[in-house]
């Protein structure tokens, strides 16, 4: 299968360029500043319909993984229109490139498109975002479910892995990296996430781009806890001293955007439809711990 990956640079789409290389897929890795760590490197940028076109004639795809995104969530409500032009923009010239090339798309989206009053969203519940990326992502979404491309909308959470990404770490190994220095520091205990374990995603991703499942679907880790709680387990499970941990509250962090309160996704869809299910915390860990080195 040919496959075609904007944002290969990037903490997922590196996983999944390696995934694909392991799978025998011939891999086109887009990237714009960052070389992509697997695959065929492509430069790519997302807001020239010209480079997108470019890399589609070159690639020739069957299948798409938009994960190219501004993805900071303070970066996108300080630089909105940079936002606008990659998380939007963007997002219409990949699904334009696609449609016209008749290539499925996987758009990568996220569940900070809900506002998190409630919680365990499903697919089909309201949107209604409380921050800027959220704004862009709701407003890519829409441009890919209109642009008569075939695709799927991803929504996912928290993403964690072994591997940092572009020279930046992910939640999971600075908290791990802060408490083997014995350092302590604050996590928020009043934000809640459904946090996600790379290697699962692409997995599931994979199997859905595989059996072309269209619409919506959110993939996503199948435990909801507290971003202290996501920090508590890594230190059980990592066997570190959890007492390092400070709880905190999101007003106490000083952040620019405002962040929902309970954004986990509810997963029952993909549980439903996907062989590679979506995994608990506890198993996801255990399988990080394997990666990393003591
Ligand atoms: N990480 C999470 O926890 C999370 C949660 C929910 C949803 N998501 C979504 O999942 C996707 C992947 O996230 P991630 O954390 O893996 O992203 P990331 O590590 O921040 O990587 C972003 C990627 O986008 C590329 N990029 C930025 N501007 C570009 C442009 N103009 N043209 C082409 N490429 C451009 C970057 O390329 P260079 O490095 O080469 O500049 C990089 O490869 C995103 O769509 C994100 O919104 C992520």
């Amino acid at each position: 299968m040919n496959l075609l990956i904007t944002g290969a640079s990037g903490l997922l789409g590196g996983r999944i360029a390696e995934h694909a290389d392991s799978r025998g897929d011939s891999v086109f890795s887009g990237y714009l500043a960052h070389h992509p760590p697997f695959g065929y490197p492509l430069k790519l940028d997302v807001t020239s319909p010209q480079s997108v076109s470019e890399a589609f004639r070159r690639a020739r795809p069957d299948v798409v993984f938009h994960t190219a995104a501004i993805t900071g969530v303070d970066r996108c409500e300080l630089e909105r229109d940079l936002a606008v032009q990659v998380n939007v923009e963007g997002t219409r010239n990949v699904a334009e490139a696609a449609r016209v090339s008749r290539a499925y798309l996987v758009f990568l989206s996220s569940d900070y498109v809900f506002d998190g009053s409630r919680g365990l969203y499903k697919e089909d519940d309201e949107r209604n975002p409380v921050n800027f990326l959220g704004k862009t992502k709701v407003l890519a979404e829409d441009i890919v479910r209109s642009s008569g491309a075939r695709h799927l909308v991803a929504r996912t959470s928290f993403i964690f892995g072994s591997r940092a990404a572009r020279g930046e770490t992910n939640f999971a190994l600075w908290a791990i990296r802060k408490l083997k220095a014995h350092a302590p520091f604050r996590v928020v205990a009043d934000q809640f996430i459904t946090p996600t374990y790379d290697r699962n995603l692409v997995r599931m991703l994979f199997e859905a781009a595989d059996k072309r499942l269209e619409g919506t679907l959110h993939l996503a880790g199948a435990t909801r806890l507290s971003k202290y709680g996501f920090a508590f387990s890594i230190a059980k499970s990592f066997g570190l001293d959890w007492e390092l941990l400070i709880p905190s509250s999101m007003d106490e962090m000083g952040w620019v955007a405002e962040r929902p309160v309970d954004s986990s996704l509810d997963t029952s869809r993909a549980r439903a439809l996907l062989e590679n299910k979506p995994m608990e915390l506890s198993e996801s860990l255990k399988r990080l711990r394997d990666e990393i080195p003591e």
